[in-house]
């Protein structure tokens, strides 16, 4: 099996905004005794892991807002309770509006050598939409000065702004590309949590872009990041050869990841444990038992199959024809027609025998993976 990874959360932010989904809160109130409580839990699951770590993540939130030496710390504690392999990938996110060139100095110096940027956007009107705390300009001076100093370096961008256009992305993308990343992630806007960005889609419906023109933004993402020798290794991720996140493949190949802190899910290969969403909850039952999981699923036997399909499936290099023929036997006589005929209509394409998504089969992707599920 492969060496694990482990995954922390960090769930402290500058500012809510007002479209996220993750567990996060604005300002740093609790940060002492949420960063003693991960320190417990590290050290209570210290028999977990079989070999050393070979990636560390830091997510959030954000971890750039917090102060580095949390970061150093936890990346001690984690190496000397786990042992981290030599190499090992460590990952911090970071918000552009954190970043000056000290903080940037102090989270490579705590250990970071891959930083993933919260970008979204470099036109300032689309920021503004997001209430982002940063601009264009400083978002890109951050990611160009994080090019300079770090390994690698990844940004995320967003497609679905209000606003936005094809003009305007490729302006975002190139933007990136120009001051340096190796790895782009993009992120289709969910509105569902921000109330003034969906009373403004009913409102003023032409600002938003059609799932049509969503779908022709994205093919340009990867055009362009394609031509600029950032292939997609992933649905949503393209990077330099070598570059690409080598904690997210863990998720995509079904590789263990231990995961600390609040709404952390680990996986040990067979069973995925999530621990509680609540970070007063999460601290609590740390501080009482050591650990802080609410549910279990064991994923196994024909269902732990699928998984694996369907997981590999966003990866470009795709799965072994096996695997998806091995999948499919334990689906509906229905649903294994319907996927069969996603090959037939050119979603799917076999080589050397394996199976991958085409580019129209990526684009399709939730007909094929809702078969699978
Ligand atoms: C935890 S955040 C990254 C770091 C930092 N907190 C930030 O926002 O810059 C991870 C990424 O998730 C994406 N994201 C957050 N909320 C989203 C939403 N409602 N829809 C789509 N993507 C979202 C953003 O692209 C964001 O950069
Ligand atoms: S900074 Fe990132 S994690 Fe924090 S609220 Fe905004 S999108 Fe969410």
């Amino acid at each position: 099996m492969s060496a694990p990874g482990a995954y922390v959360h960090v769930p402290f932010c500058a500012h809510r905004c007002a479209y996220c989904s993750f567990v996060a809160q604005a300002g740093r109130e609790g940060e002492d005794a949420y960063f003693e409580a991960v320190g417990l839990e590290i050290r209570a699951r210290a028999r977990e892991a079989r070999g050393p770590l070979d990636t560390v993540y830091f997510g959030g939130g954000t971890p750039s807002f917090v102060g580095p030496a949390r970061i150093e710390g936890v990346v001690r504690l984690l190496g000397e309770t786990f042992g981290l392999a030599p190499g090992a990938e460590v990952t911090a996110e970071g918000n552009p509006d954190d970043l000056d060139d000290a903080r940037l100095e102090a989270l490579r110096a705590a250990g970071v050598g891959r930083l993933s940027v919260g970008v979204q956007s470099l036109v300032d009107g689309e920021l503004a939409w997001l209430e982002r705390r940063h601009d264009a300009a400083s978002a890109r001076s951050a990611v160009s000065r994080a090019a300079a100093l770090f390994p690698k370096v990844s940004a995320d961008l967003m497609i679905g702004i209000p606003g936005q256009t094809r003009g305007t992305l490729l302006a975002s993308l190139d933007g990136l590309l120009g001051a340096g990343v190796g790895h782009v992630s993009v992120y289709l806007l969910e509105l569902e949590k921000a109330p003034r960005l969906v009373a403004l889609r009913r409102e003023e419906p032409g600002l938003f872009a059609d799932d049509d023109e969503m779908a022709e933004m994205w093919e340009l993402v990867d055009g362009r990041c394609e031509a600029a020798g950032l292939p997609r290794y992933e649905v949503s991720n393209w990077a330099r050869p070598g570059e690409e996140s080598r904690h997210n493949l863990k998720y995509w190949t079904g590789a263990p990841t231990l995961a600390f802190g609040v709404a952390a899910h680990s996986f040990d290969g067979r069973v995925r444990r999530a621990n509680s969403g609540s970070t007063t909850e999460y601290a609590r039952r740390v501080r009482e038992g050591g650990t802080a999981f609410v549910s279990e699923e064991v994923v196994e036997g024909e269902a732990a199959v699928r998984e694996r399909a369907l997981l590999g499936l966003r990866l470009s290099a795709g799965i072994p024809e096996r695997l998806l023929e091995e999948a499919s036997a334990s689906l509906a006589p229905s649903a294994r027609a319907r996927l069969r005929e996603c090959g037939e209509a050119g979603l799917l394409e076999r080589r050397d025998g394996r199976v991958r998504l085409t580019r129209r089969g990526v684009l399709l992707s939730n007909e094929v993976f809702s078969l699978l599920v």
